[in-house]
């Protein structure tokens, strides 16, 4: 494909342009000469991408992943020389209004180790993307979409499933771009097994979670030749997000930051030699939002929308967002809103070890998550002990999260790593002030407002001083009122979109084809 295009770049641009004008005039002429319906111009060939994703919105999201993988691959459709498709496992949870619209494909067996397994394609068109969904209810029909005993063999067959649906279906992408873990088996079968002529980009979203497996199941389990092992071996046991970032033509990560932190040990979670030695196949690319998903004025979810223009809505969704948690409705309270998994890198402790001093302040504070029992328990105990300031829902809700983003005034991200991170991005939309630490996609989106321009409220330290500063100058500014509305007005009009990221993905996917 990469030859292809190469030559046909030369046709219409060197050579035609030496073309004597002559020729043009006598062309024009033949041209003229034809009936007008048999003039068509040659079609130029798009290029196939696939993206192989565990989860795509809004057919199946369990966090920001299925949130890029839903809105990055519509923005790339918009370019008309992309023909983009999604493939993703068929999961329960999948909603029966996509059921419906989705046309069945075809279905075979093919063999994962020795297990011969039924594959089933569904197809569904939206958004000018082609979703390909992968059914075998063995392993998809099931409450989640993770986190049982077998998640490494559910995978593999997903991957296994991917490079058998090529010949079945006929369809052979140029570019492959595979995310996380679970997608990691399809550079290495292809590098090990099937050979196929594309090119593989593989995404890490979260370096956390590599796909460690004992190495006796190798050949069993994944069915991979024993060969395979000097791709995926490492450390005593098979890590598959080793083998996709060895086997894969280039590698990427979600910011332009974490792609450094990932070389460092402190965030490279073991893989940081591997990532080093492949240095020269990284980068790192900010993700984007969806601006339709995530737009005040026109919200769903939220009670009043709103707009940089008019910020009264906003004002009417902070006294029902204090409702909802029951806390005293005053519109003058700064509220603070965490909207987080529960976990230790996600800054959870630093939280921990500064909540009394940010409920001395004159705040109130509404959480909501799930994640580590610890966590959940510390802020149902603490609610109890700052009745009427902080209120804590230990769950996870969609619809509740817009209306923590339109009703609070700041939004707390004291993550220890991260990636990228989408709700800081997501809060801006919403004229919440961020106050972030300065790490991954947090540094790169983030810039502290405190000694001039800049979109919200930063720090360094992982101790409890920089944090707690942080919000101080937060509700130092909030007091002083035009300032703070001018600093929600400016940061609602930030682009988040995925316009200056889709660019990145389309100099990437240039380079790799020509690569
Ligand atoms: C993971 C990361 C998060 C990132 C998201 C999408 O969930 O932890 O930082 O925004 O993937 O790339």
């Amino acid at each position: 494909m990469a030859d292809r295009k190469r030559k046909n770049k030369k046709d219409t641009s060197s050579k035609a342009k030496a073309s004597s004008k002559k020729a043009g005039e006598e062309a024009k002429e033949a041209v003229d000469a034809q009936p007008l319906e048999t003039v068509k111009k040659p079609k130029k060939e798009k290029t196939k991408i696939l993206f192989v994703s565990p989860e795509a919105q809004p057919f199946a999201v369990s966090g920001g992943l299925g949130e890029v993988v839903g809105s990055l691959p519509v923005s790339l459709a918009k370019k008309r020389k992309y023909d983009v498709s999604v493939v993703i496992p068929l999961y329960r949870g999948v909603p029966g209004e996509y059921r419906e619209k989705m046309t069945f494909v075809k279905y075979f067996y093919f063999l994962l180790g020795w297990r011969s397994q039924y594959c089933g394609i569904f197809k569904l068109r939206q958004n000018s993307v082609t979703y390909y969904f992968i059914d075998n209810e063995y392993y998809f029909d099931r409450d989640g979409l993770y986190g049982y005993f077998d998640d490494g063999e559910r995978f593999a067959y997903f991957c296994r499933a991917v490079m058998e649906m090529f010949p079945q279906l006929g369809y052979y992408p140029d570019i492959v771009h595979t995310n996380d873990w679970q997608t990691a088996l399809v550079p290495i079968y292809n590098m090990s097994i099937y050979h196929l002529g594309f090119k593989s980009i593989f995404t890490i979203h979260n370096v956390a979670y590599q796909g460690k497996y004992g190495l006796e199941i190798l050949g069993d389990v994944f069915g991979l030749p024993a060969e395979a092992g000097a791709f995926v071996e490492y450390g005593g046991c098979i890590n598959l997000m080793k083998g996709a970032i060895e086997c894969s033509s280039m590698v990427t990560t979600v910011s332009p930051s974490y792609a450094g932190e990932l070389q460092d040990p402190y965030f490279g979670e073991g893989l940081d030699s591997i990532i080093r030695k492949n240095s020269f196949k990284m980068r790192g690319i900010l993700n984007g939002i969806s601006t339709e998903v995530y737009d005040p004025s026109k919200d769903k979810e939220i009670t009043a929308k709103y707009t940089a223009d008019d910020l009264s809505g906003k004002v009417k969704d902070k006294a029902e967002l204090q409702n909802i948690f029951g806390l005293p409705q005053n519109p003058d309270i700064p509220v603070i809103a965490i909207i987080s998994r529960l976990v230790h890198h996600k800054g959870m402790q630093i939280i921990q070890n500064v909540m009394d001093q940010i409920l001395q302040e004159n705040v109130q504070v509404v959480i909501l998550g799930v994640g580590d029992p610890g966590y959940e328990n510390y802020f149902r105990w603490i609610q109890g002990i700052y009745p009427g300031k902080l209120c804590a829902n230990i769950s996870f809700n969609g619809g509740l999260s817009h209306r923590m983003y339109a009703g609070a005034d700041m939004f707390l991200m004291p993550s220890l790593s991260e990636p990228c991170g989408l709700a800081q991005m997501i809060a801006c939309r919403y004229g919440t002030v961020p106050i972030v630490r300065e790490t991954g996609g947090l540094r790169d989106s983030i810039h502290d407002c405190t000694m001039g321009e800049g979109n919200g409220f930063t720090f360094q330290g992982t101790d409890a001083g920089g944090l707690i500063d942080a919000v101080r100058r937060a509700i130092g500014l909030y007091w002083r009122k035009e300032d703070w509305e001018n600093l929600k007005k400016y940061i609602m009009g930030l682009d988040f979109g995925w316009t200056k990221s889709a660019a990145e993905y389309d100099r990437l996917y240039a380079d790799v084809l020509e690569g």
